[in-house]
């Protein structure tokens, strides 16, 4: 009987795990559809879409923003960054109004989780949080900001 509260710890762990891999999946499949949005610019295979001899957009594969802190993911998301170059032909646009807590939580969790990537899930709570933590930050965030929000 001693062992009994190891074994039912035993029994409770996995099931919490299969519970994680549950909401991992499911944020996942809405992330995929969501991030149409997102592959107009990004590409399908989060590559980059091809405009001559330039790019769209950058590829998501290794992006330190993309795979870093969540909170800065969900602010570039969120506000967008400001066009300083022309690297680009695209422009990374605002979308935090048009995709709900859900709907970011799924995208980030599919852009840290695809394309080769690997990172932390992100739940809609998680979302909630950054959106108050940076509610004052207002329009495209630009390069030098995201910088110095990695230091932190
Ligand atoms: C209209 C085109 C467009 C759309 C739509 C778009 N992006 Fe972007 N994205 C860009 C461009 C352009 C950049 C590079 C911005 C710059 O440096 O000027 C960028 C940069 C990024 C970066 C930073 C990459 C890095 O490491 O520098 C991430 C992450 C990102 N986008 C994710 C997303 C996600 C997720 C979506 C969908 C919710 C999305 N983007 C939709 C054009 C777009």
């Amino acid at each position: 009987m001693k062992y009994a509260k190891y074994l039912s710890l035993a029994l409770v762990v996995p099931t919490l795990a299969l519970a994680d891999e549950a909401e991992k999946a499911k944020l996942m499949e809405a992330g995929k559809a969501s991030f149409m949005t997102c592959a107009a610019c990004h590409g399908m295979d989060g590559q980059g879409v091809a405009a001559g001899p330039k790019k769209m957009a950058p590829s998501l594969t290794g992006s330190k923003i993309a795979t870093g802190d969540p909170a800065i993911l969900a602010l570039v998301i969120h506000n967008g960054i400001a066009k300083e170059t022309q690297d680009y032909l695209g422009m990374m646009a605002p979308l935090g109004a048009a995709l709900d807590d859900d709907k970011l939580a799924g995208v980030m969790t599919y852009v840290r989780n695809s394309f080769n990537n690997s990172a932390s899930v992100v739940t809609p709570a998680d979302v909630k949080k950054y959106r108050a933590q940076f509610k004052d930050i207002v329009g495209p965030v630009t390069r030098a900001k995201i910088a110095e929000l990695e230091k932190k």
